[in-house]
């Protein structure tokens, strides 16, 4: 038994994917986050860029006493996971690894759509992973630059003209190629799940690769003995930038009011003061 918080990151809202399986399949867990909306998106950003937040939103987190940390963020943990592993003393989990076998056992045809950012497609660490498990697969991938910005605007739902162009621009080209199977790649996408589902059409399995992720931590969390054992598990949100956008899409996304566990942080002040040993006010 650990009855200590899992700690969850991403650029932003994405990670919730996460955070929403791990609360229905972890109750008692408690969950600290940290969406990191004032630097959002990361995807289109270079590699050193992108290992440089990664380390400070990791810093961030360690302000609290956690038991692992997930990255809910698929540009990340493309781009930063073995070395953030290698770091730190307490587990790191990734989302890649989890979503890639799901999509390598689910697929009849062979034909696997893949979409992400920038970052997450051209690392080809999906593609690595799937062709371990199934070296029989294709892999069709399609970075997706647009989502992560209209995700983080609440362009989320059917009927919306400007998302539902934008999917259709991106996903064409998959679709034509016959994908049974497609991976959302970074974990903004699945708050897209029903315009993507309805775009694609039903024979398509659509991954959720923050959900993939939860999954793991899960089966992680149990085979070392390390859940918590209490009766309800909290979860407490922080961002580095204001608090209204996210609060208002995450209660709509987590479909429970989470505006009061919102609170907006100063990441380098909190990392700083951590380290001069002085209580900073997020802990
Ligand atoms: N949710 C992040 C991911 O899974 C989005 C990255 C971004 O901010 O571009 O890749």
């Amino acid at each position: 038994m650990d009855q200590k918080p899992i700690g969850v990151f991403d650029s932003g809202l994405g990670g919730l994917t996460a955070v929403r399986e791990l609360k229905r399949l972890l109750p008692k867990e408690d969950i600290v986050y940290f969406g990191d909306t004032g630097r959002v998106p990361y995807g289109s950003r270079s590699k050193e860029t992108i290992i440089k937040y990664a380390r400070q939103d990791v810093a961030f987190l360690r302000t609290f006493d956690l038991k692992a940390i997930v990255i809910a963020c698929g540009t990340v943990s493309t781009t930063a996971l073995d070395l953030l592993a290698e770091e730190n003393p307490i587990p790191i989990l990734g989302v890649v690894e989890p979503a890639a076998m799901a999509a390598a056992r689910a697929t009849r045809s062979g034909a696997i759509g893949l979409i992400g950012t920038q970052a997450s497609i051209r690392s080809g660490a999906y593609e690595r992973c799937i062709a371990r498990e199934n070296p029989a697969a294709r892999v069709f991938a399609k970075a997706c630059p647009l989502f992560v910005p209209l995700v983080e605007n609440g362009r989320v739902h059917r009927g919306d003209i400007v998302i539902e162009t934008v999917v259709a621009e991106y996903l064409t080209p998959l679709k034509e190629a016959g994908v049974d199977t497609l991976v959302l790649g970074c974990t903004h996408y699945p708050l897209l799940e029903e315009v993507i589902g309805a775009f694609m059409g039903p024979e398509v399995r659509l991954i959720n690769t923050g959900a993939e992720g939860a999954r793991e931590v899960a089966r992680r969390l149990t085979d070392t003995d390390a859940l918590a054992n209490r009766a309800q598990g909290t979860a407490r949100y922080f961002v580095s930038d204001t608090v209204d956008d996210f609060a208002r899409l995450a209660t709509i996304f987590l479909r429970e009011d989470v505006a009061g566990q919102v609170q907006q942080v100063d990441l380098e002040k909190e990392i700083l003061n951590h380290r001069l040993g002085i209580c900073n006010q997020a802990v």
